[in-house]
């Protein structure tokens, strides 16, 4: 099997390089789940790609020699033809059941494999699909260690992790291609989803089932980190949102408290009364790399262009149009500019 593998793997390689840096193919496993998968999926591949060769000659030796023959006379009964024919059917039933229960139970094996690694997890992350963005919760014991993010998850390396799949609304679809296969949810019907990543980097999800107008710009990026890298990202993100300095700032964060901005997002630290589970929790917003789950990088040219018409961007966004007056959203844009 490991002689395979580059021959599988490179044209997938090819096809992938353009989109990322670290390509989204099982091919290219960053954990055990996706690993074991993989395996499978190749030795699927090869047999049915042996199986699809051997049909294809059949058939045009077929072809051939019925070309050769010239047949006029109409076909008689052949006591030797029967027997070639029934031992061409014994050979292909055989080997047939020989196939498919090979795929059985290396199916079974593989799933036995699987669900042995997903026991004891040492970190629970709980993912509600809204159209079109993540809610990310980072669950704990200790209750005031919860924290709230969106669309961008870190994780430590070589870790057990339990992610808790939800749905506010449609069926949505949790797939990181490197890590584990996919994980419909369905609204009320909660999912587990169980990876560990062994190769630190940048691993794109996407959402894999279609749930409306932007599901295309339903991206979940992961970012695989060393431990000490990762808890320090997390204790940063446990803490409230510092307060402005400036008085530009200052500002800015009382057109968020105060207008329609508040409504939806909720900034941890401020007395916005928003409810979390509408919008995305901003309180770390430029902790991310992208806005509008993966829409546009999150520059501060770019937010600007998003707060001023996210329906530019992402058509069909349920953010909506506000008017502002200029300094207010300047303001506005400088104090999200602090939410480190
Ligand atoms: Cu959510 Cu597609």
């Amino acid at each position: 099997m490991k002689l395979l593998n580059p021959l599988f793997t490179l044209p997938f390689l090819c096809i992938a390089a353009a989109c990322s840096r670290n390509p989204s193919v099982l091919q290219d496993p960053a954990g055990p789940h996706a690993e074991i998968t993989g395996k499978l999926f190749r030795y699927f591949f090869a047999v049915n790609g042996v199986i699809f060769l051997l049909v294809l000659g059949f058939l045009f030796f077929a072809l051939w020699r019925r070309r050769e023959r010239q047949l006029v006379a109409p076909l008689q009964p052949d006591a030797q033809g029967e027997k070639r024919l029934l031992t061409g059917v014994v050979i292909a039933v055989s080997l047939t059941i020989i196939v498919l229960t090979s795929f059985v139970i290396l199916s079974y094996a593989v799933d036995k494999n699987l669900i042995g690694l997903d026991k004891n997890p040492a970190l629970e992350i709980e993912i509600t699909g809204h159209q079109w963005w993540w809610e990310v919760r980072y669950l704990s014991k200790t209750p005031s260690d919860v924290f709230t993010t969106a669309n961008e998850i870190h994780v430590p390396l070589n870790t057990k992790i339990r992610l808790i799949l939800k749905s506010s609304d449609v069926i949505h679809s949790v797939w990181f291609p490197n890590l584990a296969g996919k994980r419909d949810i369905i609204p009320g019907h909660d999912q587990d989803l169980f990876i560990r990543v062994d190769k630190e980097g940048t691993w794109q999800g996407r959402c894999g089932e279609f749930c409306g107008m932007q599901h295309a710009f339903m991206g979940l990026t992961l970012f695989a980190e060393p431990k000490p890298a990762f808890e320090a990202w997390e204790k940063a993100q446990r803490l409230p949102a510092e307060e402005p300095q400036s008085a530009e700032e200052k500002h800015g964060k009382e057109v968020f408290t105060t207008g329609a901005c508040a409504m939806c997002h909720v900034i941890r630290g401020t007395d916005s009364t928003g409810y979390s589970s509408n919008a995305p929790d901003l309180t770390h917003l430029k902790s991310r790399a992208t806005i509008g789950a993966g829409a546009a990088a999150n520059t501060k040219g770019d937010l600007g262009g998003w707060i001023l018409d996210p329906h530019g961007i992402k058509p069909g966004v349920h953010m909506p149009t506000i008017s502002q007056e200029p300094q207010d959203f300047q303001a506005l844009l400088s104090y999200l500019e602090t939410l480190k």
